[in-house]
């Protein structure tokens, strides 16, 4: 079978305990993500989501295994991948536009100034900040702004993978809602490939065509990878009203809530580690309930 476009491969990281002795996070860590699909990725805290992060975006090394992107193996940052971490990460000393130019030039070094800041300035519209807030400083923006801002960094240089660190973390309900729409929108637009890290549940299925399940760890592996049967466009208010919203919720709950713990702590031996998929569809028992359902309208008047 052909290679999916990235390619986790049998990762393993050790970090020293503190005590003298080696802690395992994850051992064997194995999954894939085709061209243009968004994958979410849910676990516990310290299961080592951030730590598979970092060696996706090539900022750290794994003690074993490794990574293919597109047919090429990751070692070290590229432009091809964008990340977008929790605390932003602007630089503080220039403005949202020149924070999202910065990079368009870099990437593409033989645009003119006027078409790097249209471009910017385009991306920009698209997280909904036009006008005079695009000329002011990090400082001057409200959390929700700055995030807009690292989004539409990201996705204006257009990476090949955009990997995004629990983004919407530190932002209220509201404000958070309104970003999912808008990253739904520019995802829709650009057809990249997104790896997301949430601990949001409900965030993850409005947003994902796949959900990877994490064991706890120590010897943390991805264990299951769920699919997410509601068709897009999505949105926030309609998709519970979907047959499969709940079934698939209480799937993830159920895995985040027991299963996580109980597959915990086993040693792989990364033979077979590739994650079970796992389809919840119940739109296909929909006819038989509808034969069913003379019964309960024998009663009339
Ligand atoms: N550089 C490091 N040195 C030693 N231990 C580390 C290092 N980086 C991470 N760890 C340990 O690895 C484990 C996984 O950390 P990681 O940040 O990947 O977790 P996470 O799944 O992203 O958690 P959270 O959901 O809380 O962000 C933790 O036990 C952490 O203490
Ligand atoms: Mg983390």
């Amino acid at each position: 079978m052909a290679k999916p476009f990235l390619s986790v491969e049998r990762l393993t990281q050790k970090f020293p305990d503190g005590a003298g002795g080696a802690l395992t996070v994850f051992e064997n860590a194995t999954f894939g993500v085709e061209k243009g699909e968004f994958v979410c990725i849910l676990g516990h805290s310290g299961c080592g989501k951030s730590t598979i992060m970092n060696v996706l975006a090539g900022l750290a090394e794994p003690t074993t295994g490794g990574v293919i992107m597109d047919g090429t193996e990751v070692s070290g940052p590229s432009l091809d991948r964008g990340v977008v971490f929790q605390n932003y990460s602007l630089l503080p000393w220039l403005s949202a536009l020149k924070n999202v130019t910065f990079g368009v030039r870099a990437r593409y070094q033989d645009w003119s100034k006027t078409k790097v800041e249209k471009h910017a300035k385009e991306f920009l519209a698209m997280v909904g900040l036009e006008g005079d807030v695009v000329y002011r400083k990090p400082s001057q923006l409200s959390g929700g702004m700055r995030q807009r801002v690292s989004i539409a960094r990201a996705f204006a240089n257009h990476p090949k993978l955009l990997l995004l660190d629990e983004p919407f973390g530190a932002l209220d309900a509201l404000t958070r809602g309104t970003i999912q729409e808008e990253l739904l929108k520019i995802w829709g637009k650009t057809e990249q490939t997104v790896f997301m890290i949430t601990h949001d549940i409900d965030e993850a299925i409005l947003l994902a065509d796949r959900i990877l399940l994490m064991t706890n760890g120590p010897f943390a592996r991805v264990a299951e990878s769920v699919e997410i049967t509601i068709p897009r466009p999505r949105n926030r208010t309609e998709i519970v009203e979907h047959p499969n919203y709940y079934a698939i919720r209480n799937h993830l709950v159920q895995f985040l809530g027991q299963h996580s713990k109980d597959l915990a702590g086993q040693e792989n031996s990364g033979e077979n580690n590739a994650p079970e998929t796992v389809r919840i569809d119940m739109t296909q028992e929909a006819p038989e309930e509808e034969d069913a359902s003379p019964h309960l309208r024998a009663v009339n008047d």
